[in-house]
């Protein structure tokens, strides 16, 4: 029942603030792109099936606030995702590479859900294609971000050790860069 949690108590410090933001930015980020793809493809697209300008169907002059959206989102989840993994890289002890898969395939996944996500939201006579064919588009993309999530949480269970920059060096390497100067060679001339 424990297995998920984090830390007992977190020291509240201002690495810990900005981490906090980082995260809220993420979860909301990934919510409302996750809640606008679903509420669309279960309430909006059935309603607007067959138009003949899916455009005005689908948003009735309303779709530049959905583009916002789905903009800010995917700059927000681009931002922190990017930050968060650049924190465990540089801040902790190096993560086994099933955890650097796992963030290959969510990346790529997520970068499918961007590009649905804009074309429901665009005008390019390409975003207007896929408008035409909006059903098949979010089955896809709500699919696919399910799985970003599920990956997400997946990623989150790995465990992060903190790196402790204070801790003397591994004896074992400064034992051999040791050997490796004293057995150095030394010009003949030089050696008297
Ligand atoms: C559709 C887009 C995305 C969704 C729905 C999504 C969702 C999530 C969720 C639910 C988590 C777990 C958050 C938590 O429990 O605090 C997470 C973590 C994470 N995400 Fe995303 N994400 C998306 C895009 C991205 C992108 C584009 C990147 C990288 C550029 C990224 C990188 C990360 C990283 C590094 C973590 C931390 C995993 C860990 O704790 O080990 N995400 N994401």
């Amino acid at each position: 029942m424990f297995l998920l949690a984090d830390s007992p108590a977190p020291v509240i410090d201002a690495g810990w603030a900005i981490l906090l933001v980082s995260r809220v930015l993420h979860t909301v980020s990934a919510a409302i792109l996750l809640g606008g793809l679903v509420y669309l493809k279960h309430l909006v697209a059935p309603l607007a099936a067959g138009a003949a300008d899916p455009g005005e169907a689908l948003y009735r002059g309303r779709r530049t606030k959905w583009a916002v959206l789905v903009m800010a989102s995917t700059l927000f989840l681009l931002l922190s995702g990017f930050f968060n993994l650049w924190n465990y890289m540089v801040g902790y002890e190096k993560l086994p590479s099933t955890y650097h898969m796992l963030f290959g395939i969510k990346f790529l996944l997520a970068m499918f859900v961007f590009f649905v996500a804009a074309g429901t939201a665009g005008k390019s006579p390409m975003a207007v294609k896929m408008q035409l064919d909006i059903k098949r588009w979010l089955n896809l993309a709500v699919g696919a971000a399910l799985l970003v999530f599920a990956l997400g949480a997946v990623m989150r269970t790995f465990e992060k050790v903190p790196r402790d920059f204070n801790a003397p060096a591994d004896p074992a390497v400064v034992a051999e860069e040791v050997t490796e100067e004293t057995t150095e060679v030394v010009p003949a001339e030089s050696a008297e």
